[in-house]
């Protein structure tokens, strides 16, 4: 069974707390939450304070996943934020073994996240000291894309190179996730299925999550 995590920015902001039960009432396992700048990506979303107030509606771990330059200088701070899992981009990280040890040394899952055009060879010398690799399906920045195809190659060469090694990391996949589709995902080797848009915009949101935890 797959670790589903509904990402909160497709949810409606209006009604936070409503989505933040619905998703604590499903079967889901995390909430992905997703921060942008601006600038690492062409787009914003939330920060800090919506993070606070969703962590004291949950359980559930929150998996939070910076898109955004120089994240080091908020690990200390999404940690207080209540994060559980927090990932940041291989792209904006020329010391990233250092940015690891920090959030590890925090308390915190670190995930590494890598954008489509980059290879999941420049994550092997690092692998052995990551708990969660997202894997971006889309160009990080919005909801609603589509899954590009290529990423089922990087999941598969991603599952070869964590099991030869016997290392314990959670291969995560994020963007474009649908009912679809979500099959051939967690069967190319896939541990946790980001959805956004598929879950927040469908009619029976817990009955989508519920569909997605039993592939
Ligand atoms: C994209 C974000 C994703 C996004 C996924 O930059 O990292 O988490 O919310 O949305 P869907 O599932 O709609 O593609
Ligand atoms: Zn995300």
């Amino acid at each position: 069974m797959s670790i589903v995590a509904p990402s909160f920015l497709a949810s409606n902001f209006l009604r936070l707390e409503d989505e933040c039960k619905m998703v604590n009432e499903s079967e889901a396992d995390w909430f992905h939450l997703d921060v942008m700048d601006g600038s690492f990506v062409p787009n914003i979303s939330f920060g800090l304070p919506v993070i606070q107030h969703i962590r004291k509606t949950t359980q559930k771990v929150c998996d939070v996943h910076l898109m955004i330059v120089e994240p080091w200088k908020f690990i200390e701070e999404f940690k207080k934020a209540g994060a559980d899992v927090l990932s940041i981009h291989i792209e904006v990280c020329p010391n990233l073994h250092r940015n690891i040890q920090q959030i590890k040394e925090l308390g915190m899952k670190a995930g590494v996240a890598v954008n489509p055009h980059t290879p999941v060879n420049f994550l092997e010398d690092i692998l052995h000291e990551i708990d969660v690799v997202n894997l971006m399906s889309v160009n990080p920045g919005f909801g609603g894309q589509k899954f590009i195809p290529y990423t089922l190659e990087k999941i598969k060469q991603l599952r070869k190179m964590i099991d030869e090694r016997g290392l314990n990391v959670l291969i995560e996949i994020d963007g474009g996730v649908t009912l679809d589709n979500a099959k051939t995902i967690v069967d190319a080797g896939t541990d946790v299925l980001v959805a956004g848009s598929t879950v927040f915009s469908s009619n029976d949101p817990k009955g989508t999550i519920a569909a997605l935890k039993k592939l």
